[in-house]
């Protein structure tokens, strides 16, 4: 009997090892969700939790080594009095945004949802216990939002996320626990995530750069999981590294594709899948009470424009406060942003990056043979259009429909203007054949 166990034992493990290394197909519907995600362009990203309470972000038991007992009981105090999924979700139009990522569980463990797996939720560990997520869940669906989960692979308080990461190291865990039981717990929550809250876009991982690159977290198990249940549900991992198999998104974080200023993308190398860019209003991504240095309207406008210009979506971070509501700077800021995007929406929704890849002036988007040119800082009263041969059958200002002169030059053309364009965003549109 035991001979016979082991052989089965030996047979699962080779039917997983292979099955892990078999490429990953993506479903129709997954396909169809990567356009969907592309047209969308913009989401609002949001780290909400136990930790807005601390108003000092959402890593404070990891910065100020607080015990992760200690940090638990907030949740006792957990009352946001002014929570409404509705005046999220009509905040999050009035942005123009397609979509929302909200944190279901973040780095200290605490989850935002009804879980059955732990008694440390929202529901069960808090005065309020109600499930956000699923009055968020029904109100997006309600109001044609997108929903997207964050879910963080790093855990500040299970004894089972063993070994401990290279964060959290002095929240005075002493508990040793298994990691298998670990990922069962993950594959749990995310069972629940995919089943209880109806149709998710993406489910967004966070935090596999806690353990060394080498370190076997089984993903492409958790990666099968996600598509077992809801195949079209987009896999996004945040880990900083170029798109594995089973993923259908690369993010880049507090940078645009490409670059690296943030210092998190120096190994990120651009992949063929879907694009997105994740950065925060003002510094902190979970509520700070002391941060009041919000990002301008046309900066953040510029970097909507750009992300798009870059082949990428914005996904742009709100904190909360402790008592629900957004930040009244985030809101007039996102607002700034709807209103922008009522009169530009067709230069950014549905486009693609242009042929024309980013240069100093701004960058290009295009639809069909429409090429949108995005002026966000010209010095001259000209610029030099590489259009690789292309010929122009139109050239207008977006705004006005006026004609902008143009004269073709090489293999490409120049446009000129009366005066240096100093709008947020001077588009041209150029209808080429
Ligand atoms: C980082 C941080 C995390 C935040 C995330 C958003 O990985 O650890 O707090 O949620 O960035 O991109």
């Amino acid at each position: 009997m035991k001979r016979f166990c082991s052989i089965i034992l030996a047979l699962l493990l080779i039917t997983i090892a292979v099955s892990a290394q078999q490429p990953y197909v993506p479903s129709k519907e997954n396909l169809k969700n990567r356009e969907l995600f592309q047209d969308m362009k913009f989401g609002v990203f949001i780290h909400w939790g136990i930790y807005s309470m601390m108003a000092d972000g959402e890593w404070i038991l990891n910065n100020k080594n607080i015990h992760h007992e200690e940090y638990a009981k907030l949740a006792e105090g957990f009352y946001p009095s002014k929570f409404s999924a509705v005046k999220w979700v009509s905040d999050v139009k009035a942005a123009g945004a397609k979509y929302i990522c909200i944190t279901s569980r973040h780095h200290d463990g605490f989850s935002m949802f009804g879980t059955k797996q732990s008694t440390y939720n929202i529901v069960d560990a808090t005065p309020f216990k109600r499930d956000i997520i699923k009055e968020l869940a029904d109100e997006c669906h309600k109001q044609g939002i997108r929903l997207h989960f964050y879910y963080s692979l790093l855990d500040w308080g299970r004894s089972d996320y063993y070994p401990i990461g290279k964060t959290g190291q002095g929240v005075g865990r002493t508990e040793h626990g298994n990691w298998g039981d670990y990922h069962r717990f993950m594959l749990n929550q995310l069972t629940e995530l995919l089943t209880q809250y109806g149709e998710i876009g993406a489910i967004w991982f966070d935090g596999q750069w806690d353990q060394p690159e080498d370190f076997d977290w089984r993903m492409r198990e958790i990666y099968d999981h996600i598509h077992r249940i809801q195949p079209g549900c987009m896999v996004i991992n945040n880990h900083h590294l170029a798109p594995v198999e089973g993923e259908d998104g690369q993010t880049f974080e507090k940078d645009l594709p490409g670059q690296n200023q943030s210092g998190f993308s120096a190994t990120a190398t651009i992949g063929q899948l879907p694009l997105e860019t994740c950065e925060t209003m003002n510094h902190t991504w979970g509520y700070s009470i002391t941060d009041r240095d919000y990002k301008s309207e046309k900066g953040l406008i510029h970097y909507l424009i750009k992300a798009a210009g870059n082949n990428a979506n914005l996904l742009m971070n709100v904190g909360p406060r402790p008592n629900g509501e957004f930040p009244d700077i985030a809101v007039e800021r996102y607002n700034a942003m709807g209103e922008w995007l009522k009169t530009y929406g067709e230069t950014i929704y549905g486009t693609r990056g242009g042929f024309i890849p980013p240069q100093e002036w701004g960058v290009t988007t295009q639809k069909g043979n429409k090429l949108y040119v995005h002026i966000l800082n010209l010095k001259e009263k000209d610029i030099y259009l590489p259009l690789n041969g292309k010929k122009i059958k139109s050239a207008k200002s977006f705004i006005d429909k006026k004609p902008v002169s143009f004269i073709m030059e090489g293999t490409g053309a120049k446009l000129t203007f009366g005066t240096i364009p100093d709008d947020i965003d001077f588009v041209v549109e150029l209808e080429l054949r």
